[in-house]
């Protein structure tokens, strides 16, 4: 098929140009909208180009640096090109690069850890400063100028609103057929004239297909043909099982108890391979006609659909690996009907979510024991990835639950420890912990007693006993005046454990 066919419109065909071309309309300081979620649906051929000007341009000693917006984290063509030419000035919202996080840890990078449903309300409010371009892939143009989008929504809408200049990225490795599994809602208003969104389940339609441009706006039209990111799960190992057979156990006493209804409340699953794991449990599990309310789809979803244990999943973004996608391709007519991919202001919108009854289950770096979790910062100050979609599920889901290992780096790390180093979800957010010890179910728990049960249940036995002698001495110390018994805790030790391990590689002596 002559890549041509992709773009319909005729005075958008007039601008198609060179990656090289278009990079060269993007100026030193600007601010710019990447498409881009999870490694699908980023711009290939524009970033690595603009990445070269860069870099010619620092060598000729001139500074040019831009800020990049994103909908979360993209691929090493767009995050990687760009950081490792020392090309951003600020990132945000989520990223999962290295030579990213590199500079970011290094001081040389700014990051804004936003909650991926805030993104595109800020910019709206203007909290973030101007757009200036947005570089946007999609699927295809048609001939009125509306837009296929690709396999990620994620801010796209915003982008091509708010932007000054477009660029528009159309990828014929993108199935043509992604067209019509999209619902892009136009109907989000600034306060004070903001109406419900009118969703009542995950399937709803509320939009429309297509994503719409002034085409007067585009400035370069770039013509490729490149796979997105795709990296490969690793198979479930015995800590993710475990993990996920907690979760199961946890799912059915709550069925059996009459909380939930037999085919369980809409499935938010987060990044990583424990939650594909858990997804690969619920597969295996009891329940039928489940559906998804998430944010990316991963393999595990992708599974349940195919074998009818999920009806239906919404989404912002597909993020397949090589084999979930040659799946995904063999049988798009199958997929198309069961999947909706949304802006991420609606696949993580609070109210939605809210309303859904949505059940949340996302990895964590650290819980502490009284059910504080982080999820983005190693030892308290580096940065891991980024908060993502996980504080809008959390804080708004009818289940909270965080999972993790109990241990990290062959055991020299117990993710369960006195003081979280960083807080991402207060205790207020997190209903239940689980690592591959157990769950700890934290719901209708007094600080004391979720220290109890986190630490009894969820930490390595290993660590038990230091923590609970850390509860015991801090219990003590606060009965003689040194502090609350509400939260007991030691302030000159709490986050000893941490300092301890950047010290001597180990958390306890
Ligand atoms: N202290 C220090 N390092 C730790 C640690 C701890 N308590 N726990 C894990 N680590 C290290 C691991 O050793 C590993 O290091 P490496 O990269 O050097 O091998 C790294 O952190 C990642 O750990 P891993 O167990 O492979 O994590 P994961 O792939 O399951 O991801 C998160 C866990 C928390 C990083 C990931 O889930 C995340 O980014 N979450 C935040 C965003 C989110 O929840 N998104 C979904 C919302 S929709």
């Amino acid at each position: 098929m002559p890549i041509e066919s992709r773009v319909l419109h005729p005075g958008l065909r007039q601008k198609i140009m060179s990656a090289d071309a278009a990079a060269a309309l993007i100026q030193h300081g600007d601010h710019v909208g990447m498409s881009g979620f999870t490694g699908a649906g980023y711009p290939k051929a524009v970033p690595p180009a603009l990445a070269r000007r860069i870099e010619s341009a620092h060598a000729a000693g001139e500074t040019f640096r831009i800020g990049v917006w994103t909908g979360a984290s993209t691929a090493p063509e767009l995050d990687g090109a760009l950081a490792k030419v020392g090309g951003i000035e600020m990132r945000l919202p989520y990223q999962s690069d290295p030579t990213c996080r590199a500079r970011i840890n290094a001081g040389e990078m700014d990051y804004i850890d936003i909650h991926l449903s805030h993104v595109a309300q800020f910019v709206w409010f203007g909290f973030l400063g101007k757009l200036n371009v947005a570089v946007i892939e999609v699927a295809g143009v048609l001939e009125d100028g509306r837009l296929i989008p690709s396999s990620s929504v994620g801010n796209n809408k915003t982008w091509l609103d708010q932007a000054d200049k477009v660029i528009l990225e159309v990828n014929r490795w993108q199935p043509a057929a992604l067209e019509g599994m999209h619902d892009v809602y136009y109907g989000t208003q600034l306060p004070p004239h903001r109406k419900p969104i009118p969703m009542e389940h995950p399937g709803d339609r509320i939009g429309e297909p297509y994503l719409h441009v002034d085409p007067n706006k585009v400035v370069a039209v770039v013509e490729t043909d490149q796979g997105d990111r795709n990296s490969a799960f690793t198979p479930p190992d015995e800590t993710s099982e475990r993990i996920a057979g907690h979760i199961l156990e946890f799912l059915e006493a709550e069925v059996k108890k009459g909380r939930m209804p037999p085919h369980l409340l809409p499935l938010q699953s987060g990044v990583g391979n424990i939650a594909n794991a858990v997804l690969s449990g619920l597969n295996r599990g009891p329940f039928d006609g489940m559906t998804g309310y998430t944010e990316v789809l991963q393999d595990g979803m992708l599974e349940m659909l195919k074998s009818g244990k999920l009806t239906l999943a919404s989404a912002t973004a597909l993020s397949l690996s090589p084999a979930g996608m040659q799946e995904f391709l063999d049988n798009l007519d199958f997929y198309r009907q069961r999947i909706v991919l949304r802006p991420q202001e609606i696949s993580n919108h609070p109210e939605v979510i809210r309303r859904l009854g949505v059940i949340s289950m996302n990895g964590m770096i650290e819980a502490d024991i009284y059910g504080n979790v982080n999820s983005t910062h190693i030892m308290g100050t580096r940065i891991m990835n980024g908060i993502g979609g996980s504080g809008d599920f959390a804080r708004n889901a009818f289940l909270s639950m965080f999972m993790t290992p109990s241990t990290a780096k062959d055991g020299a790390i117990s993710c369960i420890v006195p003081m979280a180093s960083h807080v991402d979800h207060t205790e207020h957010d997190v209903q239940i912990v689980v690592t591959e010890q157990g769950l700890a179910d934290l719901r209708g728990l007094s600080p004391r007693r979720r220290a109890e049960i986190i630490i009894e249940t969820c930490a390595h036995p290993d660590y038990r006993p230091a923590l609970r002698n850390y509860v015991a001495r801090a219990e003590r110390q606060a009965k003689l005046g040194h502090g609350g018994m509400h939260t007991p805790h030691i302030l000159d030790e709490a986050l000893s454990w941490h300092s301890r391990y950047e010290r001597t590689g180990r958390m306890l002596p």
